[in-house]
């Protein structure tokens, strides 16, 4: 259908409902933030490739696509007042899976969106991965995307949110370790000197809604995390699984060596055979960074954000949805 007749078919709902355009929405962060936008009253247009959510909202209309291609955007950012642009490739071995999808899809976007009059406000979910960027080449792709989005804004209003690491029901990077926490040991893959933020998916959600919210938008980069400040260490986060667990859970330090060489085999076979892994030599340079952790005093001063939920209950509401009936 023509964007336009698009806008008329809306128009007839009733009162203006707030437009916003979403990708991403099939992923773990997309469909907390879609969950959460629609509740706040968004009326939205989410981008899917080839499955949509699990389980559509009402209120959402699905536009079949992908970051590749310019047309689908354009129908996707029509009539939108906001662009939350969530959509990333977070695994992979090569430069070009990264930068496909986390730059040159960025400035797809940003130019769809930019030939809207009046242009929409855009909001890019990068990563704190984007702070060091020398690591690989999801990081370099991930601060790419947002210099990207700095230079093809052109008087588009835009921000960009840098989250640690991303927990809560869905993620399923992260379950294997809390299962194995379960069953009381829990494999370091880090330096157990290390520190790092995190944040529960929902406040991730949160402070998106609040960002579109507001009239005034600063651009950012802004890092943000669950109101923990100076991060965790493995062993706090640890201590604080056996205590709502109410189990002893064991640190077992997974040697560098085996990690590296699992690394560096994925990484010889995926561009043989073009898979997309997640542990490649990149991404152990991510695991053993000794600081991930986040400062979030500029976006506390630029919007007045703050986070709800901490660890202990974020894991309590993850761990919670493991369970079968909830599954
Ligand atoms: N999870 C974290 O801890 C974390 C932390 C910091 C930042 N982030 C960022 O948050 C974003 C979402 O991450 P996630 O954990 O939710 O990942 P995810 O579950 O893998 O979701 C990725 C989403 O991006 C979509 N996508 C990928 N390539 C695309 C393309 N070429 N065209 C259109 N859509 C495409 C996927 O669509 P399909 O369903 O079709 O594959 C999916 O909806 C990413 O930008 C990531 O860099 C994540």
């Amino acid at each position: 259908m023509h964007p336009l007749q698009d806008d008329r078919r809306f128009a007839l709902k009733g009162p203006m409902p707030r437009r916003l355009a979403i990708t991403g929405g099939t992923g773990f962060i997309g469909a907390a933030l879609i969950r959460r936008l629609a509740a706040d009253g968004w009326r939205l247009r989410a981008l899917y490739r080839s499955r949509r959510a699990a389980a559509p909202q009402a209120d959402v209309d699905w536009i079949r696509g992908s970051l590749a291609d310019a047309e689908s955007l354009s129908r996707l950012v029509a009539g939108a007042e906001v662009v939350v642009h969530c959509a990333g490739a977070v695994r992979g071995a090569t430069p070009e899976q990264f930068n496909r999808v986390n730059i040159e899809g960025v400035a797809r976007l940003a130019r769809a969106a930019r030939r809207l009059d009046p242009p929409p406000r855009f909001l890019l979910i990068s990563s704190l991965a984007a702070r060091e960027p020398q690591l690989s080449y999801y990081a370099a792709s991930k601060r790419g995307g947002e210099e990207t989005l700095r230079s093809a804004a052109q008087g588009m209003h835009w921000t960009a949110l840098r989250p640690p690491a991303v927990y809560g029901p869905g993620d399923r990077e992260m379950r294997p370790l809390l299962q194995a926490m379960q069953r009381g040991f829990a494999p370091v893959l880090g330096r157990p000197e290390a520190r790092f933020s995190l944040l529960y998916v929902e406040d991730l959600s949160a402070a998106v809604a609040h960002i579109v919210d507001r009239p005034h938008w600063e651009a950012g980069p802004f890092e943000l995390h669950d109101g923990h400040a100076g991060g965790y260490s493995w062993r706090e986060v640890i201590d604080t699984f056996a205590r709502i667990a109410g189990r002893h859970v064991r640190p077992v330090q997974v040697p560098a060596a085996v990690l590296n060489a699992t690394a560096a085999i994925n990484q010889a076979l995926a561009r043989r055979m073009g898979f997309r892994p997640m542990l490649t030599p990149g991404k152990m340079r991510e695991l053993t960074h000794p600081d991930w952790v986040c400062d979030d005093a500029p976006l506390r001063r630029a919007t007045g954000w703050r986070p709800a939920v901490g660890l202990a209950d974020g894991l309590r509401l993850t761990l919670e949805s493991f369970s079968p009936s909830r599954a």
